[in-house]
C-alpha cells in the first residue's frame, strides 16, 4: 500500500518509496566499492530490516550472502525497553566475516548498541551498520553507523518494514503514525 491509501492514519510522509530507493542504489555503490574482494556477510534483523535487506541486496553489485536474526523488540509499545534478547541467532559463524549489520531504523540505538558488541565476541573481521533511517534526536548511546539512508525526526513511524503492533509494516513510504491510532 502506499501512504494514501491510509492516509487517515499517518499525519505525515516523511520518505517515499522513491526516495528510499534512491538512496540505497547510491549506498549500494559505495558498498560495492568498500567491500570489493572481501568476505561480506549482510546481517538483517528481523522482521523490520526485510525491506530494506531485499531491496538493498539488490542494488548490490557484489554478491553479498545474508543471514538474519531476531532480537526481542518493543512489542505493541512506541518506546526501546534497551532490553535485549535473542529470539533467533544467526546460522553464520561470524570467525573472518566482514560484517555489515542491515537495519531499519536506529532509534535510542540501544538495540544496535548490544548487538555490535555481541558480535566483536564472535570474531568478525570487521562490523559495520547500515541503516535506513535514524533519528539522531533520539539515540542515548552513540552508534557510528557508516551507511545512512535519512535522517528523521523522532516521531513514531512506520512503513518500509516497520510497524505498529505488527500493523503498517508493507506500507511503501515511510511516514509519522497519526497519534489517535496508538493513544
Ligand atoms: P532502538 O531504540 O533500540 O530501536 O534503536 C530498536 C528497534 O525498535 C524498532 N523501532 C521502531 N519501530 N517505528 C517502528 O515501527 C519507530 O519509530 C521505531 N523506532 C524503533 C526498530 O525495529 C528498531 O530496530
Ligand atoms: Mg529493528
Amino acid at each position: 500500500m502506499r501512504a494514501a491509501d491510509i492516509e487517515n492514519d499517518l499525519d505525515r510522509v516523511l520518505v517515499t518509496e522513491e526516495q528510499m530507493h534512491d538512496r540505497l542504489a547510491e549506498l549500494a555503490k559505495q558498498v560495492d566499492a568498500d567491500y570489493a574482494g572481501k568476505d561480506i556477510l549482510l546481517v538483517g534483523v528481523l522482521k523490520g530490516a526485510v525491506m530494506v535487506m531485499a531491496d538493498f541486496v539488490r542494488h548490490l553489485q557484489i554478491d553479498a550472502p545474508m543471514d538474519w536474526m531476531a532480537v526481542s523488540s518493543y512489542g505493541a509499545s512506541t518506546k526501546s525497553s534497551g532490553v535485549v534478547q535473542i529470539r533467533k541467532d544467526l546460522d553464520t559463524p561470524l570467525e573472518g566475516k566482514h560484517v555489515l549489520v542491515v537495519e531499519d531504523i536506529i532509534d535510542s540505538g540501544l538495540t544496535l548498541n548490544w548487538l555490535l558488541e555481541h558480535f566483536e565476541t564472535r570474531g568478525a573481521a570487521s562490523i559495520e551498520v547500515l541503516a535506513a533511517l535514524r533519528k539522531p534526536d533520539a539515540m542515548k548511546v552513540e552508534i557510528d553507523a557508516k551507511y545512512v539512508g535519512f535522517d528523521i525526526p523522532s516521531d513514531f513511524v512506520i512503513g518500509y518494514g516497520l510497524d505498529y503492533a505488527e500493523r503498517y509494516r508493507g506500507l511503501r513510504d515511510v511516514a509519522v503514525l497519526a497519534p489517535h491510532v496508538y493513544s
